[in-house]
């Protein structure tokens, strides 16, 4: 059972040279749609040819092999035993989506101890040449352990509703980010918006704070529109974008997943691997004022 779900993840290797992409999926806020936008989005890239991971890095509330109907039998902290490799970890999901689900709650996640960090570091290299994109779905909120996902990321999508606490928080993730390294493209996507204006609206309100107080730029990836499919899609764990491709939902998905691929990555990031650099990243002293 295990061999064939995570046959998809020992195929079809992508040429060495060209380097994985990582982006992470982020908010500052909880509940604004990081998940259902990942899973979305990771599916979107799929069936726009390219080699997928997604990884469910909310380690505290981690919960998209729950939204997809998938079964983990392990969990990413048994890499420290014997003979349990990464790829066993990873399974195949609906679309044959490759995916890195959570550990729950784990202490030695919370801590992300080096011992740990080093080990995954190490199983991902076996892995790394697979994928043309990583999606990192982050938890909310601005723990070191979702920084260091997000210092660590080529790219950060950062997910907003209309909800002042939601935009502050954003832009709270924001400031820490540039604070720390303003040369990391962030794109925002105002989710379960009303209208493609008035997403676009919330961006430009953005983007003047970030210009203004920050000093910095932010990117616009598109809007998503409150999209009942998206919703129900969740209840019933059969993705939008798979279930129905001609959907405006999964357009909507279709035109964002193409900005965020499109944009340039970030050009001063030397290492590879995703947990090399988060190991770096952890250890940024934040700035919060
Ligand atoms: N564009 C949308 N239109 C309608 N409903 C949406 C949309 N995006 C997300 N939702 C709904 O919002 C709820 C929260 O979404 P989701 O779990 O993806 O958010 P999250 O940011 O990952 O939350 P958490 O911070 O708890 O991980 C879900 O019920 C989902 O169906
Ligand atoms: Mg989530």
């Amino acid at each position: 059972m295990l061999k064939e779900l995570t046959k998809s993840a020992r195929t079809d290797m992508k040429p060495k040279d060209k380097q994985t992409e990582i982006i992470a999926i982020t908010s500052g806020k909880g509940g604004v749609g990081k998940s259902s936008l990942s899973i979305n989005m990771a599916l979107m890239i799929k069936q726009l040819r390219k080699k997928v991971l997604l990884m469910d890095a909310d380690i505290h509330l981690g919960n998209v092999d729950l939204m997809l109907g998938l079964r983990s039998t392990h969990t990413v902290d048994e890499v420290l035993e014997d003979g349990v490799h990464l790829e066993d970890i990873i399974v195949s999901g609906p679309g044959e989506l490759d995916v890195l689900p959570a550990s729950s709650a784990n202490a030695r996640l919370l801590d992300m101890e080096d011992v740990f960090l080093r080990k995954l570091a190490q199983e991902y290299r076996r892995i790394e040449n697979r994928y043309d994109y990583v999606l990192v779905d982050t938890g909310a909120g601005v723990a070191n352990s979702v920084l260091g996902f997000l210092l660590g990321a080529d790219k950060i999508m950062i997910v907003v509703t209309s909800d002042p606490a939601s935009v502050a928080d954003a832009y709270a993730v924001i400031k820490l980010i540039k604070n720390v390294n303003v040369d990391i493209p962030v794109l925002m996507t105002p989710n379960m918006m009303p209208s493609h204006e008035a997403g676009e609206e919330l961006y430009k309100k953005m983007r003047l704070m970030v210009n203004k107080f920050l000093k910095s730029d932010i990117d616009y990836a598109g809007t998503v529109l409150k999209h009942e499919l998206i919703a129900r899609s969740v209840k019933t764990q059969k993705p939008v974008v798979l279930h129905q491709p001609n959907a405006s939902a999964s357009n909507n998905i279709r035109m964002i997943s193409k900005k965020i691929m499109q944009t340039p990555r970030r050009k001063d990031q030397d290492k590879k691997n995703i947990f090399d650099r988060f190991i770096v990243n952890k250890k940024v002293p934040l700035e919060w004022d």
